[in-house]
């Protein structure tokens, strides 16, 4: 007799907490402390920026690294160094953070969505040709969850149509693609340090580039225009302070210090969870490119197909939890859905022409699809602990397989099945890697 779900009663699979998220200790503190003693909290005066700059850069295959204050502008001022120009199109997925396309907009472009591969959840080359205009200038491919994207194919794409691509590695520190790191497999690449991310400040982004016009480009922008050499009243371009500061600076190389072994750490129970998820019925645990050599697994990321594993996702994912499981649906719907696109609410960025773009008949179905029905979101601390920790994450779905009636039948009781949802109560066994025809 099993003991029942959690969710029903039964005791939880785990309840431990996972490693809470992030992790520091006297490295920090004393690094902390002896930039507040310094007195020199700004960039321009403190050595840890600068440090860190060079770090982050060598360690993901670059020769120049930019820290910026987050994550959007950092994108945006690729963007205007790069000489993107109003009315300029840009294609980005519709699978992503908000970011991905404002800091288009911001930088005066159009941004132009192309859907994502159903398997990868990462662009689709073939998406991105068919989105190709005569005003595409650039493309920003996300390497969502950690995984990079189809690179091989998007730099040939855009070798043929002369595009710059920026890399959107927000998800992917670490993370690497053959033989070479995410952030150096475009030409440029862009991070974030917001608080939920592998290598976090709270705050905090930075670009990395071999391209050295297209640094010292960023560099000026992200410093009021001036440019080496110059006095401290000299600016040349339209411009702004983007700069980050020493206290970041600081926090961000004793995390640096930690990466390695972190990204180690969750590359392996990734690995593991992602095996044993695929021996159950509906669950798709996004499929890893044979090229990407090292998942940074800022999330773990599966679909989960309802009417294989025999549960709505909703009470799937209320079950997952109760079992001492953090999880979500992830996002409710693809960016382009957004009321800023939808309206239009562009602000001043409103090129004379962006008549021509209509965000409400833009079509991205695998990008909906996964938002709205299938998609399931593990964050990258679960995977911070050991091997059993991980093993928990997999019994508990392994109990809530087994027990899919049980919680249907709980659920159809309680009123909590979704009307719109409810499957047949199947214990089909799985067909292939992609689903049944017609599941998706
Ligand atoms: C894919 C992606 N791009 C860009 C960003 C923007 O970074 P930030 O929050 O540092 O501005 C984020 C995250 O927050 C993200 O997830």
């Amino acid at each position: 007799m099993h003991q029942p779900l959690a969710l029903l009663g039964g005791k939880p699979t785990r309840s431990k907490p996972y490693p809470a998220w992030p992790i520091f200790g006297r490295a920090e503190e004393q690094r902390l402390i002896r930039t507040l003693r310094s007195g020199r909290w700004g960039r321009l005066q403190g050595p840890e920026v600068a440090r860190f700059e060079e770090q982050f850069a060598a360690q993901h295959g670059c020769r120049f690294g930019l820290a910026l204050a987050n994550g959007t502008v950092s994108l945006r001022i690729a963007l205007l160094a790069a000489g993107i120009r109003a009315g300029d199109e840009v294609i980005v997925p519709p699978y992503t953070f908000l970011s991905t396309a404002s800091a288009v907009l911001e930088a005066n472009a159009l941004p132009v969505f192309a859907d994502i591969d159903l398997d990868t959840f990462n662009l689709s080359p073939a998406a991105v040709a068919a989105a190709i205009t005569p005003r595409t200038r650039a493309l920003i491919p996300v390497h969502f969850a950690g995984q990079p994207a189809d690179m091989d194919a998007l730099m040939a794409l855009a070798k043929k149509h002369k595009l710059l691509v920026i890399e959107d590695a927000a998800h992917a520190h670490g993370a690497s693609y053959g033989q070479r790191p995410a952030g150096s497999l475009g030409h440029i690449a862009s991070f974030s340090f917001q608080s939920s991310k592998n290598l976090t400040a709270g705050e905090g982004g930075i670009l990395t580039t071999n391209d050295q016009a297209l640094a010292e480009a960023c560099r000026s922008i992200h410093n009021c225009g001036r440019v080496p050499g110059g006095v401290w009243y000299e600016h040349h371009v339209v411009s702004g302070n983007y700069r980050l500061g020493e206290f970041q600076g600081a926090i961000l190389n004793c995390q640096l210090d930690r990466l390695e072994q972190q990204t180690q750490t969750r590359e392996r129970n990734g690995r593991f969870l992602a095996a044993r998820l695929a021996q159950l019925p509906g669950l798709y645990p996004q499929k890893r490119d044979d090229a990407c050599t090292r998942h940074s697994y800022h999330l773990f990321m599966l679909r989960f197909l309802a009417e294989e594993f025999g549960v709505p996702r909703q009470i799937f994912l209320q079950a997952l939890k109760a079992e001492g499981i953090p999880c979500s649906a992830g996002y409710g719907f693809s960016l382009h859905h957004q009321p800023l696109f939808r309206n239009k609410a562009f602000g001043p960025f409103l090129p004379d022409d962006a008549a021509r773009l209509d965000y409400t008949k833009v079509e991205c179905p695998n990008s909906d699809l996964i938002c709205s029905r299938q998609c399931v979101w593990l964050e990258q601390h679960l995977f911070l602990g050991r091997r059993q920790d991980t093993e928990d994450i997999a019994r508990a779905f392994e109990r809530i397989y087994e027990q899919r009636a049980a919680l249907c039948e709980w659920a159809n009781k309680n009123g909590a099945m979704p009307a719109a949802t409810r499957p047949a109560n199947s214990s089909r066994r799985r067909t292939n890697g992609r689903g049944r025809k017609g599941v998706r």
